[in-house]
């Protein structure tokens, strides 16, 4: 390779799609049902499968509900493309490198409280989906039900297309933009931002900056949804006109490209000889979206008491016990604390829903930043029915606090919370950058009680 050019790919490109990514347009809303051409006339007027396609292009649907579900969660949409997904050679098997799904049976399930550092930094020329390092989960692929919660850290930008057939892929950027070209066009995260593939779509990711790393939570069951909103009424939480889906734009590469296929669990390749991002216009509510964290309209008292976290939800990915997600992502947003006679940060409590956290920036109000602690890119895994909360340093300061209005503005932390245990991968739970003795943050709770009598 030459000017400067390394397998992670050259700066010139970098900056290259930099200048695409922020020049992007989208289009607004969150479950709509968009429409979009990057050709005019492109998109059929009136019908979907006409006898020829508008401009020579095929038209195929791809469903993410079954056909027959009820009209609200109903999901597909139709892609006019240059040629059509069926045409492509046989997928082989080929290494799944440290991306592992459920069942996730290799360990015993842990009720320990667990902490990890950072991901450490990946071999040269690792792009985003050799990149993907799975921590744990639950559920099964085959039964679309669970999650998995992987970390990535990557310094090249993809050549190849990915595909995921076993659940949607929530992304967490917590170092360095992303461009994801997809089937229905760009979408431009920076760390604050998530983005959302939908179950089967292709996609690649390109690095903006000189390496990559985050959160991605692989949702095998119903599909992300906004919550109910019940007594806070019409608007709040995250709104709907913030998500931002991609305008329709294509590749139109006639030539060898290698396809990613993850299903069931394992990954499958084959080479094209045409990219598959050749859509030319779509329509549809399958679509992939991003949305800025920082456009979380936090809710939180305004008397007294701390509300349960759920008021921080995102996104959640019901099942089929009303009340009871299969996932929920929860965002820790900068806030306003007000209570009145109040201890302000999280409070101690069990839990029969299963917690990961992730730090994308900053500090969380709940455990003390720094070195050995609860890092940007670290995580940590509070099990069904582990006792956690403040560590005591937060505890002692919190409990002597003036209660003086204040803001939490210099943290950006989020949950994936499930409804079953999480269980570790191997790699996980013997990981270097597992960290010993995080126990140690609840030693020394001092004993208070003073009986009267
Ligand atoms: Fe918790």
């Amino acid at each position: 390779m030459s000017d400067g050019a390394t397998a992670r790919g050259s700066a010139t490109e970098r900056e290259e799609a930099r200048k695409i990514a922020e020049g992007l347009e989208h289009l607004s809303g969150f479950g709509n049902e968009h429409a979009s051409e990057a050709v005019p006339g492109a998109l059929p007027v009136g019908r979907n499968s006409p006898q020829r396609a508008p401009l020579g292009l095929y038209a195929e649907q791809l469903s993410g509900s079954a056909f027959t579900e009820p009209r609200a969660q109903n999901r597909r949409s139709w892609l006019y493309r240059i040629r059509p997904s069926a045409a492509h050679p046989a997928f082989t098997r080929t290494g799944n490198g440290a991306l592992r799904s459920a069942p996730f049976t290799q360990t015993v399930p842990d009720p320990n409280r667990l902490r990890w550092n950072p991901l450490p930094d990946p071999a040269e020329g690792t792009d985003f989906l050799a990149g993907l390092w799975t921590l744990g989960g639950n559920g099964d692929v085959t039964q679309r039900s669970g999650m998995a919660v992987h970390l990535y850290h990557a310094d090249a930008s993809m050549r190849r297309v990915f595909s995921d057939a076993d659940g949607e892929l929530l992304i967490v950027p917590e170092r360095g933009g992303l461009l994801l070209r997809t089937e229905f066009g760009l979408l431009h995260v920076e760390p604050g931002h998530i983005a959302l593939i939908p179950r089967g779509v292709r996609f690649r990711v390109e690095l903006l900056d000189e390496t990559a790393r985050g959160y991605v939570c692989e949702n095998y069951g119903a599909p992300f949804r906004l919550p109910d909103l019940g007594p806070i009424g019409a608007n709040g939480l995250a709104n709907a006109r913030d998500f931002r889906a991609p305008v329709a734009a294509y590749e139109d590469v006639e030539g060898p490209v290698e396809v990613a296929n993850k299903f069931c669990g394992n990954l499958w390749a084959a080479t094209y000889d045409h990219s598959p991002l050749d859509v030319v216009a779509w329509h549809g509510n399958h679509v992939p979206y991003a949305y800025d964290l920082r456009r979380f309209n936090v809710m939180g008292t305004i008397s007294y008491d701390h509300p349960d976290p759920s008021i921080f939800t995102v996104l959640t990915s019901p099942s089929d016990t009303p009340g009871l997600a299969g996932v929920d992502f929860v965002v820790f947003a900068p806030r306003w604390l007000v209570g009145e006679d109040t201890f302000r940060p999280p409070y101690f409590h069990r839990n029969v829903m299963s917690e990961y956290m992730g730090l994308i920036e900053g500090a969380y109000d709940a455990k003390t930043a720094g070195e050995g602690g609860f890092v940007p890119g670290g995580g940590s895994l509070h099990n069904m029915m582990s006792a956690h909360g403040p560590d005591r340093e937060t505890f002692d300061r919190a409990s002597a606090a003036e209660l003086r209005p204040q803001k939490i503005d210099d943290g950006l932390a989020f949950m994936f919370e499930t409804r079953w245990p999480v269980s570790l991968t191997p790699q996980a739970a013997r990981a270097d950058h597992l960290q010993q003795g995080y126990d140690d943050v609840w030693q020394g709770l001092e004993r208070h009680f003073r009986p009267l009598h």
